[in-house]
């Protein structure tokens, strides 16, 4: 561990500690394609290509530094740069950093693969900008069709494929990358936890055992817009007060189904105007639970609830995403837990590409400890000693694989 400190380790945080930061929200807003995504991915460029590693953007965005001669049969370390509005420094960044950090130490103590290696930043993994979370990964392997893909939107109007064409992509080469995917022997991402797994334990690290079922639905609600002076309280449409109630029935549906979690953290009335009431109120629901078919059965039950007919509003629920329950491979994980000396296997209630990956090839995921036990949050956080302690099991593991 020392000759890693030695080599400036972590310091790639620090490094881009001033980027994305948002000063309204608080934390960092690092949307894919702009201007803080966009210095991310050309300081993790020049950090990589500092290290000797050859950079390349795949087709759908994604960014791969080599060590050595791209695959097949890599093992390949990496996270994402992408944030949350408002969210931490460590979700996705200590991934990121610690993968090249581990990558740093090997080179600097002489360790020859004997296989290939890279580190790879995901896009777009928050769905921050496009609403669909991992999206990276997801038309990495196929798991979002490419048409689909292409047509989603951001809040401007803007779609996938026009901002791909800006970030200098083909927006037709989009989709399942075989080429790409076939390279991959093994992905292995470390992430900060985001739960209190570790800190109930007293440990440091663990492998990640599997994944919650979830996905994101929009729900919309039509009423009359009108003036808000002018129209009486017992004349209105108001979708409002519609996706109000609609709120509070997601809450009531997610607590009679033990263990499930259903949340509604946007929202959007449109057109937006303090004295108008809202022809339209848009909100999207995170919804997510152990099983595929609990998670189902309670967005059937919100759905029959926010349908019920309310304020004399309609109400329409349209799903944008959807996860199956991973189950990451046992066997991976019990021999990697195991070179780390016996470290404990966690479930996690958040979403990963490297989940997404699973289906597709042997994954396996490190958690940090954060001691708040909070995220997508500015209170995100995780000690020094428990970063460095990853960056180490990194080390470890990519000895063992490599
Ligand atoms: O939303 C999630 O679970 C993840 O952090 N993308
Ligand atoms: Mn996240
Ligand atoms: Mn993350």
């Amino acid at each position: 561990m020392p000759d890693l400190v030695a080599h400036g380790l972590l310091a790639g945080l620090d490094e881009i500690a001033g980027t994305g930061r948002d000063h309204r929200a608080g934390g960092y807003s690092r949307h894919l394609w702009q201007g803080a995504e966009l210095e991310l991915r050309a300081w993790f460029t020049e950090r990589a290509e500092r290290m000797g590693l050859d950079v390349e953007t795949d087709r759908n965005g994604n960014t791969w530094a080599w060590w050595g001669t791209p695959g097949p049969d890599a093992v390949v370390v990496g996270s994402h740069l992408d944030s949350v509005p408002g969210g931490g420094a460590y979700d996705g960044p200590l991934g990121v950093v610690s993968a090249l950090d581990a990558v740093a130490g090997l080179q600097a103590a002489g360790f020859v693969p004997t296989r290939p290696c890279a580190v790879l930043v995901f896009a777009e993994e928050e769905g921050s900008r496009f609403g669909v979370a991992c999206l990276g990964s997801r038309l990495l392997s196929g798991a979002i069709d490419a048409d689909t893909a292409r047509s989603l939107t951001d809040r401007t109007g803007i779609t996938l494929a026009e901002a791909a064409a800006t970030a200098g992509l083909n927006p037709a080469h989009l989709g399942r990358d075989q080429q790409a995917l076939d390279r991959i022997g093994i992905f292995l991402e470390l992430h900060v936890e985001q739960g209190r797994g570790l800190i109930d334990l007293g440990e440091p690290l663990a492998v990640a055992s599997s994944i919650l079922a979830h996905g994101r639905w929009r729900l919309s609600f039509t009423g009359q817009g009108n003036h808000a002076g002018a129209t009486l309280m017992t004349d209105r449409r108001d979708p409002m007060v519609a996706a109000a109630h609609a709120i509070v029935s997601v809450q009531e549906a997610a607590l009679a189904s033990p263990g499930s979690r259903a949340t509604v953290g946007r929202i959007e009335a449109v057109p937006g105007g303090t004295n108008v009431i809202p022809s339209a109120v848009h909100a999207w629901l995170d919804a997510r639970a152990e099983t595929d078919a609990q998670a189902r059965a309670v967005v059937a039950d919100i759905t029959a609830r926010v349908q019920a007919p309310h304020a004399g509003c309609s109400a329409t629920v349209v799903e944008e995403s959807w996860t199956s329950t991973v189950t990451f491979d046992p066997g991976l994980a019990a021999r990697l837990a195991l070179a780390l000396g016996g470290i404990p296997a966690l479930p996690t209630g958040a979403g990963h590409d490297a989940g997404v990956l699973a289906s597709a090839l042997p994954t396996a995921m490190l958690f940090v400890r954060n001691p708040t036990g909070i995220s997508h949050s500015p209170e995100e956080f995780a000690t020094l000693a428990d970063c460095l302690a990853g960056v180490e099991a990194l080390d470890t593991l990519l000895r063992e694989l490599l």
